[in-house]
């Protein structure tokens, strides 16, 4: 069976692009069809300023929103990933195979350290070698497959390329991992700004649809959607991004198709009112099991408990291989020392 692994980074509150983009899909296909790992992946968090109560109170909520979402942990293995090791003994192996060109390639560390320091402030160094965290994460479990959204492809790439250098350096010891991508929302768009991603941790709350929105304000935020200046209904990504968007969201909250959803909607209005209905419709039974668990965290907090025990008990042999492939050697065992005595 397939191992599959995916994270979300505690960064702000999951958005509908978090949702469409990857937790709907391992919900409701991924945990079903695979040997299914999910992390909230709080290390990643602290790769720019933050508040630690913050990042605390994120991950709890991060976690109880993906149980929310449906991941069923008698079906998959959801957990903390500081709460398990192996990712920060993995990623400094990592680091000794990756180099520094490819960590100052990659496009989001490129974004975002030029926005932190247009704003005047430093760069942590964590942001560069986030990535190789990122591949520790996929390696450790031997992941087949990472269910991403867009943005992501990138990095799982990097997890690619590090897996195969060190399987021809050190010897066959990771799976090689690849992306698999939502068919349609693999990039939500920012509805104030369609030629941005919709993003959990940018500034502009009223272009960014939030899994715990009440309906009212769902239906605000896309009715205000900025469109483009054409008035008929097509779906063109390049020309009109903003329709786009809509015909992207509508599509995946309804099953159905972005061109034929082109061609049943007369006016931009139009659009925009199937489209609130339907994302509120899609995100109702995510906030009413959110409310769920909210009253009962000590469930929560057993499933997490018992994730990391299981993912613990996954990672470790890998990483283990991967410390003796790479030249450390192994710590002594209890009885060889009790006999040297
Ligand atoms: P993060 O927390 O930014 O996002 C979590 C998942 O949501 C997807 N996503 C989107 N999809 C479509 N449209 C959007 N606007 C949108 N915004 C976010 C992301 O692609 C992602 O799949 N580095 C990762 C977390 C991570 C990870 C991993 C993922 C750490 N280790 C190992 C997979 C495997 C991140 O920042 O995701």
């Amino acid at each position: 069976m397939t191992r599959v692994f995916s994270g979300v980074k505690p960064t702000g509150h999951l958005t509908l692009g978090n949702y469409l983009g990857a937790m709907r899909q391992w919900a409701a296909v991924d945990q079903h069809e695979a040997d299914a790992v999910f992390c909230i992946v709080d290390l990643h968090g602290m790769t720019v300023d933050h508040d630690p109560a913050r990042l605390r109170r994120l991950t709890r909520q991060a976690a109880t929103l993906l149980l929310a979402a449906g991941l069923d942990p008698e079906l998959c293995t959801v957990f903390v990933q500081s709460h398990v090791d192996e990712h920060a003994r993995l990623s400094y192996v990592l680091e000794c195979v990756a180099t520094d060109g490819e960590m100052r390639r990659m496009i989001q560390y490129k974004d975002k350290s030029a926005r932190e320091r247009a704003r005047g402030g430093s760069v942590r160094l964590s942001l560069l070698t986030y990535p190789v965290l990122m591949a520790a994460d996929i390696l450790a479990y031997g992941a087949g497959e990472v269910p991403v959204g867009d943005d992501q492809a990138q990095h799982v790439e990097l997890a690619r390329d590090l897996a195969v250098r060190f399987n021809q350096r050190y010897g066959h010891t990771f799976v090689v991992p690849k992306a698999t991508l939502p068919r349609v929302a693999a990039r939500v768009m920012n509805l104030q700004e369609p030629t941005s991603k919709m993003g959990k941790s940018d500034d502009s709350g009223p272009g960014i649809v939030y899994l715990l929105d009440e309906p009212d304000v769902v239906r605000r935020k896309v009715l205000r959607a900025v469109t483009d200046s054409g008035r008929e209904v097509v779906y063109d990504r390049e020309g009109r991004p903003g329709v786009a968007n809509l015909l992207e969201i509508l599509a995946a909250c309804t099953g159905g198709n972005p061109e034929s959803l082109a061609s049943v909607h007369q006016s931009y209005g139009a659009l925009k009112k199937d489209t609130a209905e339907a994302v509120i419709e899609a995100l109702g039974p995510v906030q009413a099991r959110h409310k769920e668990l909210c009253a009962d965290p000590g469930y929560v907090e057993e499933v997490l408990r018992h994730g990391a025990e299981k993912a613990r008990a996954m990672a470790r042999p890998t990483v283990d291989t991967a410390y003796r492939a790479i030249g450390l050697l192994p710590p002594v065992a209890e009885p060889a020392l009790n006999a040297a005595r």
